[in-house]
């Protein structure tokens, strides 16, 4: 049931801050601010390092965790997709354990780097929403995301609900390897208790201007999109949801690979999506900015009032979102993110729950 919404898709976007909230309260003890205990059933005190594989969208999520992994917790990742992961003949030496992230638990390829890495007797964590499925019955550790059946072939929920496992989980990594002290803990899990509260103001407030930017998008064949640190998944995240339910040809990059080739390719056909909270890395992604702008790009810029404050060029649209900490800026980023390719592909016409030739879960090869 769609409820009043056109799509499952737009009823899962809007789900979006009751979700992540349910699933956060799992993780955390939101009046004791701090995590559960359990949270953490890897034993990630004991690891080296830990190998995460994904396909799709719960690899961009999976990418987003190794940058929190390795800030917060100090623990080496190695991540893939699945599809190279299970052949790509990886040492799997040392103190390690593997988390496969996984929307629906049946995907072929995760599920066959996670029986690879068994059968090498590494634990296995799983990051899964279909509690009954394959992956989750086969894992050492589950670590459910709450979010609900998700019907739309693009992930929505299921992304921002994995986010919220992952940041938690990298906390409570963090706080077993002693790299977080109870001081911080509390401060990064209110960070996380009042970010989930503004979801769904963010979501009701943008929803006009995104409409307009994307009637306007729907009329290019190629968008960039553009991201640093852990912006950067979230630029590849926005190419695949958009290219995905809107065939409009879409890529990301990591804003600082601009000059290695995707350059040649601005001109003002060809808007440029550009992803930049405010945080330590600004000034760099800005000065990407100026680069495509003096190119004749168009740019379309997702940031804060600092972000927005601090660039003086024009841009095509300018999308404001409320200042979070840095552990909350992918969820509250997904959001837009997503609404763009939701919007851009109801103006394109197509069938946005079912687009052409994809499946929701991918169990063959
Ligand atoms: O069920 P899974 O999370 O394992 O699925 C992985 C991908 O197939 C999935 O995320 C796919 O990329 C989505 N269509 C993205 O919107």
């Amino acid at each position: 049931d769609k409820g009043n919404h056109r799509h499952f898709m737009e009823k899962e976007i809007y789900e979006q801050p009751e979700v992540v909230t349910h699933t956060l309260a799992h993780y955390i003890d939101f009046a004791k601010g701090e995590i559960r205990d359990g949270a953490d059933k890897l034993d990630f005190a004991a690891l080296d390092r830990l190998a995460i594989s994904a396909c799709g969208t719960a690899y961009y999520a999976g990418l987003i965790g190794k940058y929190w992994f390795e800030r917060y917790a100090r623990l080496p990742v190695e991540i893939d997709v699945a599809s190279e992961f299970r052949y790509r003949e990886m040492p799997l030496t040392g103190k390690m354990a593997a988390l496969f992230v996984s929307q629906s638990g049946e995907t072929a390829d995760t599920l066959a780097s996670l029986r690879y890495c068994k059968g090498e007797g590494v634990a296995i964590g799983a990051i899964v929403n279909v509690a009954e499925s394959t992956i989750a019955r086969e894992a050492d550790a589950v670590f459910p995301t709450l979010a609900g059946p998700e019907i739309g072939v693009a992930s929505t929920k299921a992304f921002t609900c994995q986010l919220a496992v992952l940041a938690s989980l990298a906390l409570a990594a963090a706080k077993a390897r002693g790299t977080l002290t109870r001081a911080q803990e509390s401060e990064m899990v209110q960070a996380l208790v009042e970010g989930r509260r503004i979801f769904g103001e963010v979501l009701r407030s943008v929803q006009p201007r995104i409409e307009r930017l994307s009637r306007e998008l729907s009329q290019y064949k190629d968008v960039l999109y553009l991201g640093r640190g852990t912006n950067y998944p979230l630029a590849l995240e926005g190419a695949l949801k958009l290219k995905e339910i809107s065939y409009i040809h879409a890529e990301g990059y990591a804003a600082g690979e601009l000059k290695h080739g995707p350059i040649a390719l601005i001109d003002e056909a060809m808007p440029v999506i550009v992803i930049a909270p405010h945080d330590k890395l600004f000034e760099k992604t800005a000065s990407n900015m100026q680069e495509v702008a003096a190119r004749g790009g168009r740019i379309i810029l997702i940031t804060d009032e600092k972000g927005a404050r601090a660039v003086s060029l024009k841009t095509m649209e300018t999308i404001i979102l409320p200042q979070v900490a840095d552990i909350v800026t992918p969820i509250l980023y997904a959001l837009p993110v997503q609404l763009i390719a939701y919007h851009t592909a109801v103006f394109m016409g197509t069938d946005v729950d079912q687009p052409r030739n994809l499946a929701k879960s991918v169990t063959v090869e």
